[in-house]
């Protein structure tokens, strides 16, 4: 009775919120055909015509500290990542900190949201957005280089149902372990579906960029790159070129 399940809606996001504040319980999963007002990162927009994706808005109730957030952002990529390889053997990888990628180009975005009081989260929504059956041409121009599908890596069209199953199965066992013994093991599996991991990279922040060699994230989720001149820095938010 947690998933609510609407044919359109302007953001499954907005929806899960709502349900949130209504003090819906942990687990309610808010699922679209379509979104009429997706939400990116950063303030971007997320396209997601009918049939063609997976848009989903799950909702947690944690009980951990607000600087503990990033981990379970990682959390949800591992789990996508480790569902599309299962279920498609395809060699998907993540980006850090969580864009999903195949063959570099992006197949799924993940979007966090959370509301916290006095430094805890009190509520938290992850919200995953998945190119299932999205064709060259339902691209908008601006992205079509950058993003791809499962069907235009598959070359033929997939089912939404077994995918959407295999990953909130992975999520739950990833979020049972990372509650009962914390981030230790979850972060050896992100460092597994990583591309960005022993790789040359290229880091731009709002205050300049330098290159390195990301050597892995710490127990907070913070990208580690050892700089060309020898020191290692952590890395909080930016566009990481591998
Ligand atoms: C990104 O910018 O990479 C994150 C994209 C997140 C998109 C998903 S689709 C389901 C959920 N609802 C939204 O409005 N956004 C997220």
């Amino acid at each position: 009775q947690h998933v609510h399940y609407y044919t359109e809606i302007d953001s499954t996001q907005n929806r899960c919120q709502e349900l949130a504040k209504e003090g819906a319980p942990e687990g309610t999963l808010v699922v679209a055909d379509t979104q009429t007002g997706g939400k990116g990162r950063l303030g971007r927009v997320w396209h997601s015509p009918p049939g063609t994706s997976i848009s989903m808005s799950l909702l947690l109730r944690p009980q951990l500290e607000l600087q503990r957030c990033p981990q379970l952002t990682l959390l949800a990529a591992v789990a996508i990542v480790e569902a599309i390889r299962a279920i498609y053997e395809i060699p998907a990888e993540i980006k850090w900190p969580n864009d999903v990628l195949i063959d570099g180009k992006k197949i799924c975005g993940i979007l966090t949201e959370l509301n916290a009081e006095a430094d805890r989260i009190n509520w938290l929504i992850i919200g995953m957005g998945i190119n299932v059956n999205t064709l060259p041409e339902q691209f908008p121009e601006d992205v079509l280089g950058v993003a791809t599908s499962l069907r235009i890596v598959k070359g033929e069209p997939l089912r939404r149902v077994p995918l959407i199953q295999e990953v909130l199965r992975r999520l739950e066992e990833l979020y049972d372990l990372y509650v009962a013994e914390g981030f230790a093991q979850v972060r050896k599996r992100w460092e597994a579906c990583a591309i960005t991991i022993g790789k040359r990279v290229t880091i731009r922040t709002l205050h300049g960029s330098f290159t390195g060699v990301a050597e892995g994230i710490d127990d907070s989720g913070v990208l580690l790159v050892r700089k060309d001149d020898g020191e290692l820095t952590n890395v909080y938010a930016a566009d990481v070129e591998v």
